[in-house]
């Protein structure tokens, strides 16, 4: 890599990690929450199961994921696990809303209807 090119990653890098800053500071808005919420419990619900308490997929429960780096679920969520089912979610929600996900999973995942409240 030549030195141009590693500047423009690092100030890349140094845009996208202040996007995420803001947009989590804020949040997904209330429709799109509901969105997401339905969406995690259809969707990953299909592997993680309907009430997360896992399946083909582990458990999604705030017991199971306490102590692991929220950063570490997030890039699981956006780019998967390569070599297991877990697939990439980046085509669908952008890196706040895996952020947002992560962070409501952490706390007990909202039912559906109370989505777009929290
Ligand atoms: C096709 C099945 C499948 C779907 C759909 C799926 N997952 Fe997974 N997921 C898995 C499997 C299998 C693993 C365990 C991978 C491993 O062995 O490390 C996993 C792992 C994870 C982990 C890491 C858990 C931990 O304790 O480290 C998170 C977080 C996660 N998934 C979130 C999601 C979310 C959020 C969605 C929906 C946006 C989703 N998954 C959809 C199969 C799936």
């Amino acid at each position: 890599m030549d030195r141009t090119l590693v500047v423009h990653v690092l100030v890349l890098l140094g845009l996208t990690g202040l996007g995420v800053v803001t947009a989590q500071a804020a949040g997904p808005e209330p429709a799109r929450r509901a969105e997401l919420v339905r969406m995690v419990r259809q969707d990953c619900g299909s592997c993680h199961g309907m009430t997360l308490k896992g399946g083909l997929g582990p458990a999604l429960l705030p017991e199971s994921l306490a102590g692991k780096p929220s950063a570490s679920l997030v890039a699981t969520v956006m780019s998967g696990r390569p070599g297991t089912p877990m697939p990439g979610w980046s085509r669908f929600v952008n890196e706040a809303e895996a952020e947002w996900i992560i962070q409501r999973l952490q706390e007990g995942f909202p039912p559906v209807a109370l989505g777009a409240g929290s």
